[in-house]
């Protein structure tokens, strides 16, 4: 790994802020320096792409213009003004921090990296971010961007899947952080992160700072960040019901604690659920899961319903260790049926604005829409 001298470190701040101040983007959460637009953008910022975040960011903040707001959100409110932008826990970690700050805190914000990571979902990363951007504070806030282009510029030959290498990268960009100006030397490096220095195809030839990138002097720069395989997201079969009555769709709401906490969905059953322990193995087309899952539902629910496979591909959605392959069979039924043992609601589609819904039930929607429309 490169070590710079004190007269290189004040070249890159130079340089680096220069073509931040030229060719920053022109981003909603940057007009102030406020750690409530702060936050809420960097957590949403956290898996969704910047173009992605804008209108929930500028819709979010029209619904809960403050962080009092926020703490007095109803969760069905605040659930809908997160539907689309997934990681749901992020939305509930949001709001019970926002109650630490306004009720436990009487309203004030911690104001320092450390001081921050005591809120519920403030990481180190996020705890960065909000310290350097909104409080002058000069810390590293490594995320994704911060490993690319320190990587690079230093080739820092530390493997960042390992927990151990993001305290390395901070310690590294602590020496190089503008004292001055650490908010903005964070987000220049983003924003380089995402053009110049994208993690494929970057264009380091036109990168304002590639006369410090010891990577691409080198003829290195793809080998940089070192990053070893991640383990692949384990596939699990689901079957979705569509049942649609004159009343509406029967919908299930997701228990309180999990995965998609709360959410709405078609009724999903999981494939493995519908096997026997000595089919586990078995290859799906060798076994009838509709009538699989009819009996199953019939069973449990007492409605009798005559399902139909969906063909085509399996609508597929990918969690941070897990893939859904979700198969859709439909039944439509003539009259409203008794819902007493279903655990769930008939829901109008023109109601379904009042459910908070998950990503994979849009997917599920869509298809369905293209399903029966053909
Ligand atoms: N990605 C994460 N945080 C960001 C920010 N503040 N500006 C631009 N991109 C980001």
């Amino acid at each position: 790994m490169e070590q710079w001298s004190k007269e290189t470190i004040a070249a890159f701040r130079k340089t680096l802020l220069t073509w931040y101040d030229e060719n920053k983007r022109d981003l909603p959460w940057r007009h102030d320096h406020d750690p409530y637009h702060v936050w809420v953008s960097e957590i949403m910022l956290q898996q969704t792409q910047v173009n992605t975040v804008i209108p929930y960011y500028e819709r979010f903040m029209s619904m809960f213009p403050t962080i009092n707001d926020l703490a007095a959100a109803k969760p069905e409110q605040l659930l809908k003004a997160w539907e689309g932008l997934g990681y749901y826990s992020r939305a509930r970690n949001l709001q019970r921090a926002a109650r630490e700050i306004v009720n436990d805190r009487h309203g004030e914000w911690p104001t320092t990296a450390a001081g921050l990571q005591e809120l519920t979902g403030i990481g180190p990363y996020t705890a960065g971010a909000i310290a350097s951007i909104a409080f002058g504070e000069p810390v590293a806030a490594v995320d994704g961007n911060a490993f690319r282009v320190f990587g690079r510029l230093l080739m820092i030959d530390a493997d960042i899947t390992k927990p151990a290498t993001r305290q390395l990268f901070a310690e590294t960009i602590d020496r190089i952080i503008d004292p001055q100006r650490p908010g903005d030397f964070n987000q220049a490096i983003m924003d380089l992160g995402s053009s110049y220095m994208t993690v494929k195809n970057p264009d380091v030839e036109h990168s304002p700072v590639k006369m410090f990138d010891r990577s691409y002097e080198t003829g290195h720069v793809l080998d940089y960040p070192v990053k070893t395989a991640k383990p692949r997201p384990v596939p699990v079969d689901y079957v979705a019901l569509v049942i649609h009555t004159p009343a509406g769709y029967l919908m299930t709401k997701r228990p309180s604690t999990g995965l998609l906490a709360n959410l709405w969905t078609f009724p999903l059953v999981k494939v493995s659920d519908l096997l026997k322990d000595d089919e586990q193995e078995t290859d799906l087309m060798d076994v009838d899961i509709v009538s699989r899952a009819e009996q199953a539902f019939e069973t449990e629910t007492e409605i009798p319903v005559s399902l139909a496979l969906i063909g085509g591909r399996a609508v597929t959605h990918t969690f941070t260790h897990l893939k859904w392959q979700i198969r859709l069979v439909s039944a439509e039924l003539s009259t409203v049926p008794d819902i007493s043992l279903f655990a769930g609601e008939i829901v109008a589609e023109s109601a379904f604005d009042q459910y908070p819904m998950p990503v994979v039930q849009q997917k599920l929607w869509r298809r369905w829409q293209a399903a029966s429309k053909k």
